[in-house]
């Protein structure tokens, strides 16, 4: 079965992009492999923050691990919704959800 997620970029241009069930290890690795954006400068492990987004609506209902809780708290803008997209699996609970890109924590903007 396939899935949508829509991507809004930094400049804010709004994509939607097709995947499936676990295709790439996680949201952030989605991101890169399909060029929308350079993030993800710690591969995943929750560390840099670089892979900054908001959830534009709703909340997940997911899980979040202690560690992104953490690299969240040092990040600059947040919100409620703030999330790692590293630490977002591809799976049907991020079908149809929309997802800004914050990239205000990137050392090289
Ligand atoms: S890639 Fe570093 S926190 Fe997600």
């Amino acid at each position: 079965m396939n899935y949508v997620v829509n991507i809004v970029t930094s400049d804010n241009q709004l994509f939607s992009i097709p995947f499936k069930r676990f295709e790439y290890p996680n949201l952030m690795e989605l991101i890169v492999e399909n060029n929308f954006e350079d993030i993800g400068e710690c591969l995943g492990r929750g560390l840099c923050g670089t892979c900054h987004v908001v959830l534009t609506e709703g909340a997940l209902n997911d899980f979040m691990e202690p560690i992104e809780k953490e690299t969240i708290k040092t990040l600059n803008n947040t919100q409620p919704n703030s999330r790692l997209a590293c630490q977002i699996m591809l799976d049907e609970k991020i079908n149809n959800r929309t997802f800004k890109i914050i990239t205000d924590n990137k050392i090289n903007p």
